[in-house]
């Protein structure tokens, strides 16, 4: 008998774990006629800016919109720069294109993945506005070096935390260093919704009343006071995720439990596995290998049935879609993000993943390495 396939996503798992009380969530939005911006974001909102320890939080259309309606909210716009890194979701450089900013790209530090804060200061010119470290695969940046450096150069930070939510470095909080933390509840995230999602999270109150402002059309009460755009979250989304929110550190436990054992069983493999800063909480939102034979363990997987994808296999500055002739600048050499983006590998990491998927996943992946130890070896005389 065939092997089940390994799916590289447990969202409906994770939905039939949870089926009764999404169900009652949901149906209690429908019987209560209010569908958009009503009670259950503003308690979702609550119960969001309480987990992450901060004054606000605002709900909005998605993580794309979430950095987007902060730079608009603190001013950014044609001929500013904003730093960042170009291993990342294309929406991090998206949003600051989209307010009329250029960003700027230094290069990753190749074990976290991260920006590497070592090369921030070169990057600084006289346009440049803002730095935002992005917490890739649920890792934190290092922010306690990257805050240093934007308090020196006055310069604002916002975290582009929509692969992160519920992580913590050693000796700062998510959202304790920066301006505001962007989020994104797009099904497939930490916490996600039944569609797309987002939001800011901040301890600062004009950031989070002109993003409200800017989600609705630029109104706050019927009189529309700027331009905005309609950027609003949905009860059903607010509802579930409200359903969700509680079982999320749960989830992460389970996340860094499953890459406890990658981590040890893939210990003396060819693969370069995840390395995380000591006493980061990291919450594994992707479980990134790297190898230069990439495409051959994944087609590899693929023929046992089990999904790994690749994030991101194309960086940002080597794509094509540089809008409107403004191509980003580029700071320095970016020769670790491209390596990265042409060997990462992302296994299944999901929570609803089952022991003995976790021990197929492996023992499939220890088996190609062995050919691979074998290639490698001097052919016998
Ligand atoms: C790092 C990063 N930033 C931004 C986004 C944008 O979020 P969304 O898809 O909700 O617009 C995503 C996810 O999709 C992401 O992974």
């Amino acid at each position: 008998m065939a092997a089940q396939k390994i799916g590289f996503y447990g969202h409906v798992r994770q939905y039939h774990d949870l089926k009764a009380e999404l169900d009652g969530a949901i149906q209690s939005v429908l019987e209560s006629g209010t569908y958009v911006l009503g009670p259950r974001v503003k308690q979702f909102e609550e119960e969001l800016a309480r987990y992450c320890n901060q004054r606000e939080a605002v709900g909005v259309n998605s993580g794309t919109d979430a950095l987007w309606l902060v730079f608009l909210a603190l001013g950014f716009g044609p001929g500013d720069e904003i730093i960042t890194t170009s291993n990342t979701f294309f929406a991090t450089a998206e949003a600051i294109w989209l307010v009329g900013a250029t960003p700027v790209f230094v290069d990753i530090d190749p074990k976290t993945r991260n920006i590497d804060p070592k090369l921030i200061e070169a990057a600084i010119g006289p346009r440049t506005k803002a730095i935002v470290p992005v917490h890739l695969y649920g890792q934190p940046a290092d922010m306690r070096a990257v805050v240093g450096i934007a308090k020196k150069h006055h310069l604002r930070m916002i975290e582009d935390c929509a692969q992160a939510l519920g992580a913590r470095g050693a000796d700062f909080a998510i959202g304790e260093l920066s301006d505001a933390v962007c989020t994104s509840f797009i099904i497939q995230k930490n916490l996600g919704c039944f569609g797309d999602g987002g939001a800011v999270i901040t301890d600062n109150p004009e950031i989070a009343t002109a993003v409200r402002t800017l989600r609705n059309h630029g109104s706050l009460k019927r009189s529309h006071h700027r331009l905005g755009y309609n950027s609003r979250l949905d009860e059903i989304h607010a509802a579930t995720l409200s359903v969700k929110l509680k079982h999320l550190d749960r989830w992460s436990d389970r996340r860094i439990a499953i890459a406890r054992q990658y981590d040890a069983a893939l210990a003396g493999s060819s693969l370069q596995l995840p390395s995380t800063h000591p006493g980061d909480r990291v919450v594994f939102h992707l479980y990134v290998v790297e190898t230069d034979e990439r495409d051959a363990l994944q087609s590899w997987l693929d023929a046992e049935g089990i999904t790994a994808l690749t994030h991101y296999p194309i960086a940002i500055h080597q794509q094509q879609g540089f809008p409107w002739g403004r191509p980003a600048r580029i700071s320095g050499s970016l020769g670790h993000t491209e390596r990265s983006a042409a060997r990462v590998l992302s296994l299944p990491m999901y929570p609803e993943l089952t022991d003995a998927e976790v021990s197929r996943v492996i023992e499939t992946i220890v088996a190609w390495d062995k050919t691979q130890v074998r290639a490698a070896a001097p052919a016998a005389r």
